[in-house]
């Protein structure tokens, strides 16, 4: 008899194609990404229709090669999960109809996931969830602390106003001149500088939990402007070291307030820009003293967009009773309180 649930994960929401067979919502038996940064890189960042032809080009090998490495077959497959939104539409289609088109030939179910609910899951491959957690998000295209009080239920205490955190790492780094995507660019370079200039931070209100970080880019970009203009020369490692100093500091502030006042027992680390060492130093620093919570950080490769998290999101949303029927669609601004 059967007892291992096995579950497909596919995700192409932006430049990446990822499919992923997991075992028991936690046992990566594949993962494989097909980056395509190297084809976005000589425009400064993602070309959307560049994007869905090279998920076209990749998926099929993709996901064969993921069938392969976890040694299974189709009829070993239990759901095939794949991120319905949030992203690019035109890369979240190809998913979506490469898991229909999978669905229906071989009869499996199909659950469609959110983008941001696979970061979370991400760390459940690591630790078992322990209620109520928070988690910190903070990705190219969000930044949010999301609670959660049980499996798959999302709510949203606070989010940016404005820019994501990595979309403001990448047009910092854009000012800088450093090639796309630039968050892991000023990460290395903020390790060589000192934070020797004075930079703002976005508290907002008393009690808010949301961020925001167009001041803090737009004072980055004047900042190297008037040294232009009066002739001085600013170092990119300092000024680097002294954005990065201003994000984590706010970012690392506001998930542990919440974290007290909301009394949780975890605090997960996750999206994209989780992969930042000094964010990643910072809050293991500050939650060292805090005994009652357990911090979880993912390893780089769960950081930035794979299919393990949209198959470990899938699992658990299956378990609950979750199943797609086929009039499954991309939905590019899919809101994860109601995903
Ligand atoms: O989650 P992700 O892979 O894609 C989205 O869903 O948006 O996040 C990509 C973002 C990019 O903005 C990239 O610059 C940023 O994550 N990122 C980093 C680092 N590595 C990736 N930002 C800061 N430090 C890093 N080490
Ligand atoms: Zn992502």
């Amino acid at each position: 008899m059967k007892t291992d649930q096995i579950v497909m994960g596919i995700e192409t929401s932006c430049d990446e194609t990822a499919v992923a067979i997991l075992k028991n919502g936690r046992e990566i038996l594949s993962n494989v990404v097909a980056s395509q940064i190297e084809s976005h890189k000589r425009f400064g960042g993602v070309v959307p229709e560049i994007a869905s032809r090279h998920h076209v080009e990749e998926i099929t090998m993709v996901i064969e090669e993921a069938m392969n490495k976890a040694n299974v077959t189709y009829d070993d497959i239990d759901a095939i999960a794949v991120t319905e939104g949030p992203g690019l539409v035109g890369a979240l289609l190809i998913g979506v109809n490469a898991a229909k088109a999978l669905s229906f030939a071989h009869g499996i179910p199909l659950v469609g996931v959110h983008h941001i609910a696979g970061h979370i899951y991400a760390n459940r491959i690591l630790t078992e969830f322990k209620f109520p957690l928070l988690s910190l998000v903070v990705s190219g295209g969000h930044t949010e602390l999301v609670l959660m009080e049980e499996h798959g239920v999302f709510k949203v205490i606070g989010e940016t106003r404005d820019d994501a955190a990595g979309e403001a790492y990448d047009k910092v780094a854009r000012t800088l001149q450093l090639p796309y995507p630039g968050g892991p660019h000023i990460d290395r370079l903020a390790h060589e500088g000192t934070p020797s200039i004075k930079l703002p931070r976005a508290w907002l209100e008393e009690g808010s939990y949301d961020f925001s970080f167009s001041g803090l880019k737009s004072a980055v970009i004047n900042t190297l402007h008037n040294a232009e203009q009066r002739g001085e020369n600013i170092e990119p490692k300092d000024l680097a070291a002294s954005f990065q100093e201003s994000v984590i500091e706010v970012l690392v502030s506001k998930t542990m307030k919440a974290a007290v006042e909301f009394d949780v027992k975890q605090v997960l680390l996750a999206g994209g820009v989780a992969a930042n060492k000094g964010l990643r130093r910072s809050l293991e620093e500050s939650f060292a003293s805090v005994k009652e919570v357990e911090l979880i950080i993912p390893p780089l490769e769960l950081c930035t967009d794979n299919a393990a998290m949209i198959a470990a999101v899938g699992s658990v949303m299956f378990e609950k009773g979750r199943k797609s029927d086929y009039s499954l669609n991309a939905n590019p601004g899919l809101d994860i309180e109601l995903s």
